[in-house]
């Protein structure tokens, strides 16, 4: 005769902390995260972004102190957005080929202060156009693919002579990663990386970020010619089979949460770097609940990071950055 009890209990390893901590299969660091910030023209500014709250444009000198901070406290790899004064949009959003805009500016200075943090650059013609879209359109508004890429192409190679390390294109022209890749090698940027934004859906979640590059209010229609459509997953792993084989070093899934699905695939499926984008509406869903008094921040901020982790991500870009390497280090 014996007590029934469970064959197993997996109540047993979780039953004190240093069990659990013991167990853990996945752990976030510092090094996992990439801090998207957002350049405002100017000396001294700091101008708050309402649909981002906590999150301010700030001018390139104090983008430098922002980047020392980071450095210190082990985020690898900053992301940068400007913000184009209105005066300079244009149709053919030929501002990101100025070799002295605010994207290289930003580079050159954090680049000379903090050389060992790594800068990801944006390549997408939205912050520069009059329109809004990441490309060239035709007279009805459709964002032509090959005159587009072509000047992602001079928008990439003048981020990489700032000193970009890590070129990443978010405009999902078709083709794009495998010309930009050649062109790099022909300018002498062979150790240039390029992270494709692969797997990109067009997104409720973008609101708060198309305020803080000012492109929000221009935008004609919506994306949806070049973003993916949030029912489709196979048609993600044909994106990133694409912008692999055209010489991608690492790809990008984003959105993030609603999407772990599909980074989870991706990671299954090919075996290379994968990140995700936390973007700005997810972030700004947290920040809404934290300050309706629904939700610990500190708590949802690391087990959604956590979550990427797991569903197997290399790193995130998130906002909460700086915030999750203060709880990390603490
Ligand atoms: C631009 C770009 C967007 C984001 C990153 N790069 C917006 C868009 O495609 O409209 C969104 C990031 C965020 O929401 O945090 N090509």
């Amino acid at each position: 005769m014996h007590a029934a009890f469970p064959a197993l209990r997996l109540r047993r390893t979780r039953a004190a902390d240093w069990s659990r901590r013991l167990h853990r299969e996945t752990t976030l660091t510092p090094a996992d995260l990439i801090w998207p910030l957002f350049i405002a023209e100017g000396e001294g500014v700091e101008e708050p972004i309402a649909s981002l709250p906590g999150v301010s444009r700030w001018s390139v000198d104090l983008i430098v102190a922002q980047a020392k901070g980071a450095h210190a406290l082990g985020i690898p790899c900053l992301a940068f957005f400007p913000n184009t004064p209105a005066s300079l949009r244009s149709d053919d959003g030929r501002e990101a080929l100025n070799p002295d805009n605010l994207m290289c500016r930003a580079i050159r200075a954090v680049k000379d202060a903090v050389p060992d943090i790594g800068i990801l650059t944006d390549v997408a013609l939205d912050p520069y156009t009059a329109h809004g879209h990441d490309g060239l359109v035709d007279e009805v508004g459709y964002v032509l693919n090959d005159a587009t890429v072509e000047v992602l192409v001079g928008q990439s190679l003048n981020q990489a002579a700032a000193g970009a390390d890590i070129i990443a294109p978010s405009d999902m022209m078709d083709g794009r990663i495998g010309t930009i890749r050649s062109a790099l090698e022909g300018a002498g940027h062979s150790n240039v990386q390029i992270m494709a934004y692969a797997a990109k859906y067009a997104s409720a979640f973008y609101g708060p970020f198309r305020d803080a590059v000012g492109s929000r209010g221009l935008l004609k229609g919506d994306k949806k010619t070049y973003q993916m459509d949030y029912g489709n997953a196979e048609e993600a792993l044909r994106e990133v089979a694409l912008d692999l084989a055209e010489g991608a070093d690492s790809v990008m899934v984003k959105p993030g949460l609603p999407y772990l699905d599909i980074a989870r695939r991706v990671k299954e499926r090919f075996a290379v770097p994968v990140f995700a984008y936390q973007v700005s509406g997810e972030y700004a869903m947290i920040e809404a609940a934290v300050a309706a008094g629904a939700a610990d921040r500190d708590a949802m901020v690391l087990e959604t990071l956590t979550a990427f982790k797991r569903a197997g991500c290399s790193g995130v870009l998130t906002y909460h950055a700086v915030h999750a390497a203060r709880l990390l280090a603490a």
